[in-house]
């Protein structure tokens, strides 16, 4: 995979801002400094840039990501905002929360920044530098925490360089961040939910919402908390799959990688190539998507070819054998 690349450094300034929404714009990740942590930013729309996010964080299953944008206005455009949505985000934001919310039904993040759920993770945070290549780029940026993956998140710029050096394009140095920890993170898709503890304290958003938020329970009853990526039940076709496929059976739909087929891919109900070409970044890009026009031909199976396993194949082969089980 093409993830070798030079990685500037630039004092946050004007220019330095203009410079990110520029790269922003071309599909290429910037890392940029929250009040909380670093974050690599990649433009929201763009599933390419968002595959080559994951790539560079080298995460092994394709985790959803948190979209930030300037202001409330431009979070509506995103998420279905309930009273008490309303209320935290005027009480809170621009500040360390992240509120999962409904997506709305024109929402135009890719389906593979939210790993195909039907929620939405937004933030408007407060730092000066956020807040500018924001408002610059005028289009939401999905942002996680700096790190690659399994490491601790990044708290200034150098962290970020020794970390991603090599992997992202720019990193816009704006000095140390001031809170240090991530944002907190409540889901309103039911009974108000803290998923991650953060930056704001719980009971600041208790006392806002005047009711305590319920905590994540693991399945197994114990009280040992879900990673917040899975609580919401993750995208998973109706549809059966057939993962590793040498041959289409009749009635089955094909979702294919590479130019040589499978036996009886000419009978295919549908075929969706994830990447002709087998580049795994345009493959990941391609995945949610895929399934769900596959999904819903109504074919009596979705055959899936086998993809490579190094890079993001791994996350690609999660998220198949997953849809598989119907987990
Ligand atoms: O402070 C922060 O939030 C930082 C800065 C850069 O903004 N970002 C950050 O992103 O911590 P990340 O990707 O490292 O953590 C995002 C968390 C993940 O645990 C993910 O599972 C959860 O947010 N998440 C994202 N979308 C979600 C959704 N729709 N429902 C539930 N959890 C979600
Ligand atoms: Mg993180």
């Amino acid at each position: 995979m093409r993830l070798a690349t030079t990685t500037r450094i630039l004092r946050a300034d004007e220019q330095a801002v203009e410079e990110a929404a520029s790269l922003l714009g071309e599909g290429r990740l910037v890392a940029f400094p929250t009040e909380t942590v670093y974050g690599i930013g990649a433009d929201a729309r763009n599933a390419e840039a968002v595959a080559r996010l994951y790539a560079a964080k080298g995460r092994p299953a394709f985790n959803p990501l948190i979209a930030h944008v300037p202001d409330l206005a431009a979070a509506e455009q995103l998420g279905r905002f309930t009273p008490e949505a309303t209320r935290l985000a005027q009480t809170f934001w621009p500040g360390p929360l992240t509120l999962a919310l409904p997506k709305t039904f024109d929402c135009p993040v890719a389906e593979l920044a939210t790993a195909g759920l039907e929620s939405i993770a937004l933030r408007v945070p407060r730092h000066a530098v956020a807040r500018a290549i924001l408002e610059n780029f005028g289009s939401p940026v999905v942002a996680p925490s700096a790190n690659r993956s399994g490491h601790v998140s990044p708290t200034s710029a150098e962290h970020v360089l020794a970390d991603l050096g090599g992997r992202i394009d720019l990193i816009i140095d704006g000095g140390p961040t001031s809170i240090g920890i991530e944002s907190t993170i409540v889901a309103l898709l039911g009974e108000p939910t803290l998923l991650r503890p953060g930056g704001v304290p719980r009971e600041e958003i208790e006392a806002v919402l005047g009711q305590k938020l319920a905590d994540v329970q693991s399945k197994e009853g114990s009280n040992a908390p879900l990673a917040p990526g899975q609580l919401p039940s993750h995208y998973a076709p109706r549809t059966p799959l057939r993962l590793e496929v040498n041959q289409v059976g009749e009635g089955e739909a094909l979702l294919a990688f590479g130019e040589r087929l499978p036996q009886g891919a000419d009978r295919a109900v549908k075929i969706c190539n994830l990447s002709a070409r087998g580049d795994l970044i345009e493959a990941a890009a391609n995945l949610f998507s895929y399934l769900r026009a596959l999904d819903a031909v109504g074919a009596s199976a979705i055959a899936v070819m086998r993809l490579p396993r190094g890079g993001l194949g791994e996350a690609i082969n999660d998220r198949l054998t997953r849809a598989a089980r119907g987990s």
